[in-house]
């Protein structure tokens, strides 16, 4: 089918799998491997290529070289005639189907490389997929229709393209037999992507006309039909370019400690996968955040010590000194360590159906650190087909948007742009351990740098030692009108007449005063509780025993509040009162305006409210007074 000079065997290897399978594998063993992402909407040809890709250079697929594998006599399948046009409609076929809504990955083969090429749908509804596939991409070829043009998803998948950090791309101008191989089409557009692809800070791109269908300069360049082309084919332009991890070898160490190996007291040993830069025994390294230093005794690995290893291994290192370092630390170049720091601004890809909630813990992942992290408002969203940046107050599904970011303890990290691996995280809901968000940190706020912890010379054991008592933060949580304000002043009351230095934080006091600015939306209410967690936590840290009225309706916030204290200072107490017989009482009348859409948000009517799972007290109203419930609190709490 192709019309120029068939791609003789430069890099198809039948021959030899045919007669040596194991000196086959191993060639391939040893070969470099490239991941590439192909963009495009299904008409732009993505298919076509991609079927031309592997119809063109013999298609040896994962499954197929395990099963050589498996048994090195099957050999000669290999061989085969395939018919290119089933090839691409059975890939086409499985798009249809929806196979291809999450990333499709494919695997072929040269003589010169590995590729793994991840095939992603072009709708804006996927851009989530497209960041999954691009990730861990090298580089991205980016299809055009000769005959449309630069459109509105050439732009999109370019600038996440760039976004996530890949640092080739290929502007593959398809479908140049529709235009009769014509030079001034394929310049035009070019031109046309140079200016935007400056515009949003895309310093090259190399640019091919091809036909996928035709075979034009895939495998050979230049093909007939484009004598005017000068550059290379295709698929000799995937076979050169520059790997991720040939160029991040050139950077200073940075092993991210997986886990410690520790198999008896004379082997202590941190592995992890080198994300940047070489190593060698003897190198001067620092462990960060720490900041303590140490040389290199030894590189381990499965099959015996190291003189040297480089970016993409996973090893194992040990020190010449015993000096503290465990899972989620980086040992790095001592002359070049990176930064530490729980502020920064970060671009974030939204992965979730459930909208950012700004002020939410959610989990941080970067490299091996795991902590809990909370975002604020976006800066702003980029409106991805104009490049437009739009004020907004959340991120939605595939939303993209640029955000700061705090966590609760320093991690260690780099720019995304100078380190994927140091560089990029995700966010994890803390309820459903899905993947919210994809983020790429920019950098970090001079605030987390300069602000520091201003150590206090009297010190909390002291304040509660003087009050003679265990200070302990009462969390009363429960519907409006279940009880809480009611039985906190008996328990208040009670405390105080034992000579307890008590306080009472209430909801319809405090959003008087600290927290007038807030109303009832999700988003306030995540706000009202953290400021009311801080302000409990200082109480407790004077050495009071705080109580807590506040209907605080999410599990997230109150684990959030309890994660701030001590182990045991923190004590929820669920106000057990059906709906039913809250909304009866309508002490304040507010549920009958809720019911009326007089009041909206109301908890319990159109606000969730999750009850605990595993509270320390439970107080069911139905079943005692007030005065037992106050009773019991006391004593489970002094008792
Ligand atoms: S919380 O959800 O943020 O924890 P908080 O305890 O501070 O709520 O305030 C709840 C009190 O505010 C209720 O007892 C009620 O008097 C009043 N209120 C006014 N509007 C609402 C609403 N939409 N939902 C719940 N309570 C409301």
């Amino acid at each position: 089918m192709a019309d120029q000079a068939s791609p003789e065997p430069a890099y198809v290897t039948d021959a030899l799998i045919a007669e040596d399978i194991e000196a086959y594998l191993a060639l391939h063993q040893h070969k470099g491997l490239l991941r590439f992402i192909t963009c495009g909407s299904v008409d732009d040809g993505k298919s076509t290529l991609i079927g031309r890709l592997l119809y063109d250079s013999k298609m040896i697929f994962e499954d197929q070289l395990a099963a050589l594998e498996a048994d090195s006599k099957r050999v000669g399948t290999q061989g085969q005639e395939i018919d290119f046009a089933l090839l691409v409609d059975g890939l086409a076929a499985e798009r249809e189907q929806g196979i291809t809504i999450d990333v499709a990955y494919r695997f072929f083969s040269t003589e010169k490389r590995k590729f793994i090429v991840a095939d992603t749908p072009g709708h804006e509804q996927y851009t989530r997929n497209m960041v999954t596939g691009a990730s861990t991409a090298d580089l991205a070829v980016i299809l055009i229709d000769a005959r449309k043009g630069v459109l509105v998803q050439t732009r999109r998948h370019s600038y996440l393209a760039h976004l996530l950090g890949i640092r080739h791309l290929v502007l593959a101008v398809n479908k140049m037999d529709l235009v009769d191989y014509d030079q001034a089409t394929f310049d035009k557009i070019v031109e046309d992507y140079g200016h935007f692809a400056r515009s949003i800070g895309i310093e090259a791109f190399t640019a091919i006309p091809i036909s996928g269908f035709k075979g034009d300069n895939i495998t050979q360049a230049p093909s007939a039909n484009t004598p005017w082309y000068g550059g290379s084919s295709l698929i000799h332009h995937l076979e050169t370019v520059e790997i991720a991890n040939e160029a991040d070898q050139a950077g200073p160490l940075r092993l991210a400690v997986q886990w410690v190996n520790r198999p008896n007291l004379d082997f202590r040993g941190f592995a992890g996968l080198i994300a940047e830069g070489t190593v060698k025994p003897g190198d001067a390294v620092r462990v960060v955040p720490s900041g303590k230093t140490s040389t290199v005794a030894r590189i381990v690995t499965l099959d015996g010590d190291l003189d040297e290893a480089v970016a993409g291994q996973s090893v194992t290192l040990t020190l010449a000194d015993e000096i503290d370092c465990s899972r989620g630390d980086v040992i790095a170049a001592a002359d070049a360590p990176p930064e530490a720091a729980d502020q920064f601004e970060a671009a974030l890809v939204w992965m979730s159906d459930e909208p950012l909630i700004p002020g939410r813990g959610y989990w941080l992942k970067l490299a091996t650190q795991t902590v809990n992290a909370t975002v604020h408002e976006p800066k702003y969203e980029v409106n991805v087909n104009t490049m437009e940046h739009l004020a907004v107050k959340t991120l939605a599904l595939n939303a993209i948007g640029v955000a700061e970011v705090t966590t609760d303890k320093p991690i260690v990290f780099e720019p995304y742009e100078t380190s994927r691996q140091l560089g990029g995280f995700i966010l994890v809901d803390k309820l459903t351990n899905a993947t919210v968000a994809a983020g790429m940190i920019h950098f970090s706020l001079r605030r987390a740098q300069n602000v520091h912890w201003q150590a206090l010379e009297i010190s909390r054991e002291q304040h509660a030692r003087l009050k003679n008592q265990k200070p302990a933060v009462l969390w009363f949580t429960g519907l409006s009108g279940s009880g809480k304000s009611t039985i906190a002043n008996l328990v208040e009351k009670k405390l105080h007449r034992m000579n307890r230095h008590t306080f009472l934080l209430d909801g319809d006091n405090v959003r008087h005063g600290l927290n007038k600015d807030l109303g009832f939306t999700e988003a306030d209410r995540i706000e009202n509780i953290r400021r009311v967690g801080e302000v409990a936590k200082l109480m407790a840290d004077a050495g009071l025993i705080v109580i807590t009225a506040f209907i605080s309706p999410f599990r997230a916030e109150r684990e959030m509040v309890r994660k701030m204290l001590p182990e045991g200072e923190f004590v929820e107490v669920h106000i057990d009162t059906p709906l039913a017989l809250a909304e009866a009482r309508d002490v304040k009348g507010l549920y009958k305006k809720a019911r009326a859409g007089e009041l909206k948000n109301f908890t319990g009517i159109d606000s969730p409210y999750q009850e605990p799972e595993r509270p320390e007290i439970r107080i069911d109203t139905t079943a005692m007074t007030p005065e037992q419930a106050a009773d019991l609190i006391v004593d489970k709490v002094v008792g």
